[in-house]
């Protein structure tokens, strides 16, 4: 290559918006001049539209999926014993956060952000159409797509949302703003998703709903191809700390081997007939807890911990025990809420039956209400808002709140419907929960890491829900055994120990997280 060809090789991204703009950098201007989009840049609409519309197939296939796998073959149903089927809710929604920690990893050191995204949401429309396909079989690889490309996107498109924000000179009060505009843009997604693919779902055919679902997808994909270039020029463009290559070789092997022993493994099992469902659920269920504990004890082990730091991370460990026992509940939304509300609810509108999926747009829409609601809070309490283990103290004790009486309804039940009102003020309790936990816990996620560890301290934010999702889905099995009464009181009554327990600590927590609220 001559001389003069040279500046061509200077990969665009290292453009500042100020050059001569390149096909892929037309009409894009710095972040942090750029207030198009409701006083952000013109980037975060993009990120907005296409996780908007992510959320959508997302939450959309969750709302009928339990409801496909336990419906009889003669309504097009997969037939499943309703314990079985809450087990495999709860380890695919484990594995999607799961599968976080590798989609991070790839995005820092393999594609960069932007790439990740773009892989993430081709392999998820995949999915999507794949269990539309209707045979009694698509879910299975469908579900696999699905949470392989969600994780590759859902943590990379995230920390795309805070990059647009690096060059601000605020005190950072424009990137919370993005941040919860960013998260309304989830809740509208998660909002209408139940309303479409669960009348499809439920009032069509199952598929169609998966479809519906696939189609959503469809629209983020051509929104982020159609305008990211536009609008986030060179954001998420470059690999943040690009792995060499024998690395980059040693982890594909690794990865091919294990994933070849485990595929071996099940084929030997097959063989003696000693294959299950249940098996591969616990041994997926064993991950998702060993891991965590594998990330603690390294980030313990580093020998350049500092003492402000290690005190930190022993509160973080509390944190994130909290958070297992918050989202264990919180997400059998889908799952054993999903089936009480089919099973037990008198869900009619004068002549009207309310299909049972669209109970699950309540969160969102509940979100999005209350959001600014405790914002408006925040600001009025000033510094006498509550701290973050007394917010957390409360989402527990909030979330055991909403089993309990979760357990009268079950009661209720027991003689008559249950009216679906009831069902909304329960869901309605689980988002003042929801917001005093889950973006506070986010945002401690990144103050409390250790120098360099912000992003392994992130992927253990997600792995607390894979936690929580897979010991749920063990812990769910129960439902059908002990009933609905017996078991939604007994998860409220665990939830407020673990409160009371956790609210012992506060005192202690404060002191070792060192002046981060
Ligand atoms: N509604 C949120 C979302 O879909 C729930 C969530 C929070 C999921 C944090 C994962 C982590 O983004």
């Amino acid at each position: 290559m001559t001389g003069k060809t040279a500046p061509f090789c200077v990969p665009f991204y290292v453009m500042s918006a100020e050059d001569t703009p390149t096909v892929a950098t037309k009409g894009f201007r710095a972040p942090e001049t750029d207030h198009r989009f409701f006083g952000h840049p013109m980037g975060l609409a993009t990120l907005f539209t296409t996780e908007l519309w992510e959320r959508f197939s997302y939450y959309g296939m969750r709302a009928i999926l339990i409801l496909y796998f336990v419906a009889p073959a003669s309504d097009g149903g997969l037939a499943m014993a309703t314990g079985t089927a809450i087990a495999i809710y709860g380890v695919y929604s484990a594995m999607v956060y799961l599968l976080a920690v590798p989609g991070g990893w790839l995005a820092d050191r393999v594609m960069g952000p932007r790439r990740a995204v773009l892989w993430g949401a081709i392999v998820i429309a995949l999915g999507h159409y794949v269990m539309a396909v209707p045979t009694n079989w698509s879910a299975w690889p469908g579900l696999a797509f699905i949470a392989v490309g969600t994780g590759l996107l859902k943590p990379n498109i995230s920390s795309m949302v805070g990059d647009l924000y690096d060059g601000d000179t605020d005190d950072g009060t424009r990137r919370t703003s993005g941040f919860s505009l960013y998260y309304m843009g989830i809740n509208i997604g998660g909002f209408l998703a139940p309303l479409v693919c669960g009348y499809l779902g439920e009032g069509i055919g199952w598929h169609v709903g998966f479809a519906a679902a696939g189609i959503g997808m469809t629209i983020a994909l051509v929104a982020y191809v159609a305008f990211a270039p536009r609008t986030l020029g060179p954001i998420g463009k470059p690999i943040p700390d690009e792995a060499p290559m024998t690395l980059k070789r040693k982890v594909l092997l690794t990865s091919t081997a294990a994933l070849g022993v485990v595929g071996i493994g099940l084929l030997i099992l097959n063989l003696f007939g000693l294959y299950s469902a249940d098996l591969v659920i616990a041994i997926l269920t064993v991950i998702c807890v060993v891991t965590p504990i594998i990330y603690f004890a390294r980030i313990f082990r580093n020998p350049n911990l500092t003492e402000t730091e290690a005190h930190r991370m022993r509160a973080y460990v509390w944190i994130f025990v909290g958070a297992v026992m918050f989202w264990l509940i919180f997400d059998q939304m889908g799952s054993t809420i999903n089936l009480f509300v089919q099973n037990s609810t008198d869900r009619h509108i004068f002549d009207f039956e309310i299909p049972a999926a669209w109970l699950q747009s309540v969160n969102s829409l509940g979100v999005i209400v209350l959001a600014p609601v405790y914002a408006w809070l925040w600001i009025r309490l000033g510094r006498k808002a509550p701290s973050l283990p007394t917010k957390f103290a409360f989402a527990i004790v909030m979330i055991g709140l909403s089993f309990l009486l979760m357990g009268l309804l079950g009661k209720m039940a027991e003689s008559q419907l249950v009216p679906w009102e009831f069902v909304v003020v329960m869901l309605l309790i689980q988002v003042l929960a929801e917001l005093l936990l889950s973006p506070t816990g986010m945002a401690a996620s990144t103050q409390l890491a250790p120098k360099g560890m912000s992003s392994q301290v992130m992927a253990l934010w997600f792995l607390a829900v894979a936690v929580g999702d897979s010991i749920g889905g063990q812990v769910g099995r129960l439902q059908p055994v002990l009933g609905d009464a017996m078991y939604f009181t007994m998860l409220g009554v665990i939830a407020i120990i673990v409160a009371i327990i956790f609210s012992t600590q506060i005192a202690k927590l404060k002191r070792l997280m060192g002046g981060v609220h």
